[in-house]
């Protein structure tokens, strides 16, 4: 038997997520794409699509152990990825400017979103990753989360999450190495793209490097596509230049 060719998104729901099903979708040699997403219905532009299976997690440990099960029963056969979770602010949290600005509830809030909830999804993926295939997962990270780029300070929590899980992949794609020499992970930086996350800071920001989500997705998948399996975690930024940690 012939095996399809699967896709992942995650955070399916958020700007860059959906840029990346739409992207997925339209490529031919995807079969099956499977959006995850805490809003439980898909966007109306994919309704009627057969190509897709929209799924409904609410990010706990359980349910996304109970999701990726879903995976596995419907023989999943992923060979790349996207998991695109991630908060800059909501409702309760505002980046800091200062440290006086610093919370329990923001720390624990970003560092779940940004951090827990991307690294729970890898350790239960463990068992999807194929052992025939090659697969490539993209990790949504961010520049700012780069130790040795730090120069203007600030945004505390979000900074220190994205420093927090690119060190969560960099042990995972250590132990992958041994255990799934056939997966290539991709911690992504994906320049400010026009979302709901990036809105309230876009004004600082030069027309011209300010992507659009859609631009982000075409550039993460030729990203993935010539990305080498070399067992190691890959800090790249939309162009594919490497990051300094
Ligand atoms: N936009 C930028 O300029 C920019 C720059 C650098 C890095 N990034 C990174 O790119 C990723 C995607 O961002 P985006 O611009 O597409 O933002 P977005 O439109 O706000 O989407 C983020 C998505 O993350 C999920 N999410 C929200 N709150 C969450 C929580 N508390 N726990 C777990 N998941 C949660 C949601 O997905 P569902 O609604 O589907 O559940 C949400 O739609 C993030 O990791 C972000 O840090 C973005």
């Amino acid at each position: 038997m012939i095996s399809s060719s699967d896709a992942l998104v995650v955070a399916a729901s958020g700007g860059i997520g959906t840029a990346m099903v739409r992207t997925m979708l339209n490529d031919t040699s995807l079969e099956r794409i499977f959006a995850v997403s805490s809003v439980p219905e898909a966007p109306q532009e994919f309704n009627n699509n057969s190509k897709l299976t929209w799924m409904h997690c609410d990010y706990s440990a359980m349910d996304i152990a109970r999701t990726v099960n879903r995976l596995l029963s419907l023989e999943c056969n992923l060979v790349m990825g996207a998991i695109c979770n991630g908060i800059l602010h909501d409702d309760a949290v505002k980046p800091e400017k200062r440290m006086d600005d610093i919370t329990e509830e923001s720390l624990n809030r970003v560092f779940t979103a940004n951090a827990v909830v991307p690294i729970l999804w890898i350790k239960e993926l463990k068992q999807v990753f194929s052992k025939r295939d090659i697969c490539k997962i993209a990790i949504l990270s961010a520049r700012v989360g780069s130790i040795s780029d730090n120069r203007l300070g600030g945004w505390y929590s979000y900074r220190a999450s994205k420093a927090a899980l690119n060190m969560l992949l960099k042990t995972s794609a250590i132990e992958l190495n041994r255990k799934c020499k056939n997966v290539k992970l991709i911690s992504f930086h994906p320049g400010t793209t026009d979302t709901k996350l990036s809105r309230p800071f876009q004004s600082s920001v030069s027309r011209d490097k300010l992507f659009p989500a859609n631009f982000v997705a075409t550039k993460l998948m030729d990203l993935m596509r010539k990305t080498d399996v070399d067992g190691e975690l890959s800090f790249l930024d939309w162009s594919g230049v490497p990051i300094e940690w």
